[in-house]
């Protein structure tokens, strides 16, 4: 399906301001539908800076972002499908947003006020990414936003008691809006009528040089932290927090991602069998403001620089790791290792089985906000 026949049914909003016609605007199209016969559209984002985002009701997906270089050339950085049947298809969450609950849970138990709750495993033992039917995999609710400086799109989800084990209704929306600086910001807010847990986050893999051009090792990465949280061999929190100073996760100042992935580091040879690879959450040194800068991943060759700031305590890194070439992604180009990364924001992993990291329990009617900025600049 051709883009402009994709668009045919869109419907452009175009946004003046004092006189100015902006040609920022949000449309909407068809993306093919469930084997349920549900409806799917993809919504596209675009401003006058030349950035355009897509992204889909299914599992409110970042399907694209097609971002200037500093001569101007544009490509696409989010590694995904083109069309919908993949997405189906149970992939590596490429562009998903991820709840009730973001990365690991051990065992898929926790407990609360004396009650043990069970979500179904997906990931050996242990539950990732809120169970085999997470949010990811949900047609959401959409509706366009259009606001002076902003467009975007808001999805809206309502997970009941009981959904993938978590108690509570819980009411989800998530906003992803984009303005004319290139930020393309992400707010979830959440409200439940029972104490619950929630950890909701974005997927979306970046490869800075264009989706499918090879991996990301010689772009740079500064991650503002000076700590992070250890695994163990499934990938679950051992609960201490390490500091960075001296091993491969020290990215405080800018780094290429490549200079210690295949150092002799026990932590990233238990990441995936044969090379390993990042997949550990960073204990930001932001404090939650949106004023500090969280983390900044570069393209030395194109310019591309993204700069990440969030409400939230970790980020998780993730190299890719488990990207093996075998998927066919967008315009036929192909994901192999380490051909992306992540930045995951988030509360630690497992944090309901950890009393000491920061809790992602909520109260019934006390509203849950996070908010991440993905910054873009040539
Ligand atoms: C996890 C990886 C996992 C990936 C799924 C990441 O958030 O940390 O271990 O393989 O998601 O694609």
């Amino acid at each position: 399906m051709s883009y402009t026949a994709r668009t045919g049914l869109a419907v452009v909003i175009a946004v003046a301001t004092a006189g100015t016609v902006h040609a920022m605007s949000v449309t909407r199209s068809p993306f093919g539908e469930t084997p349920e016969g549900t409806p799917v559209y993809e919504y596209t984002l675009k401003n006058d800076a030349g950035m355009a985002v897509d992204v889909l009701t299914y599992g409110g997906i970042v399907q694209s972002i097609r971002v200037p270089d500093r001569n101007g050339r544009v490509e696409d950085v989010a590694l995904g499908f083109d069309r919908l049947k993949p997405y189906l298809d149970n992939g590596p969450y490429f562009g998903a947003l991820i709840g009730r609950y973001g990365n690991r849970i051990d065992g898929g138990t926790f407990t609360l006020d004396g009650e043990t709750y069970h979500v179904p495993t997906n990931d050996g033992d242990n539950a990732l990414h809120g169970g085999p039917e997470g949010f990811d995999s949900r047609v959401w609710q959409a509706r366009a936003i259009e606001a002076p400086n902003r467009v975007g799109v808001e999805l809206s989800l309502l997970s009941r008691d009981g959904d993938m084990g978590f108690p509570g209704d819980l009411a989800v929306t998530v906003r992803y809006t984009l303005n004319q600086h290139n930020d393309l910001r992400i707010h979830y807010t959440a409200i439940s009528d029972a104490p619950t847990v929630v950890n909701l986050t974005n997927h979306t893999y970046f490869n800075l040089a264009g989706a499918g051009e090879g991996d990301v090792l010689d772009q740079v990465a500064m991650i503002n932290a000076d700590r992070y949280t250890p695994v163990d061999t499934s990938l679950i929190p051992t609960g201490s927090l390490a500091g960075v100073e001296g091993t491969p996760f020290d990215f405080r100042t800018p780094t290429r991602i490549g200079a210690h992935i295949r150092d002799d580091d026990p932590q990233l040879a238990r990441t995936e069998p044969d090379q390993g690879g990042y997949d550990h959450n960073w204990v930001l040194n932001t404090g939650g403001s949106l004023d500090a800068l969280a983390a900044r991943v570069s393209d030395p060759v194109s310019g591309r620089t993204l700069t990440m700031r969030t409400t939230e305590p970790g980020v998780q890194f993730y190299t890719g790791n488990f990207l093996d070439g075998s998927l066919e992604g967008k315009n036929g180009k192909t994901y192999g290792h380490w051909g992306g990364f992540t930045l995951e924001t988030q509360h630690f992993p497992d944090a309901p089985n950890h009393p000491d990291f920061p809790s992602t329990r909520i109260e019934p009617g006390e509203p849950y906000h996070q908010t991440t900025v993905f910054h873009f600049s040539p």
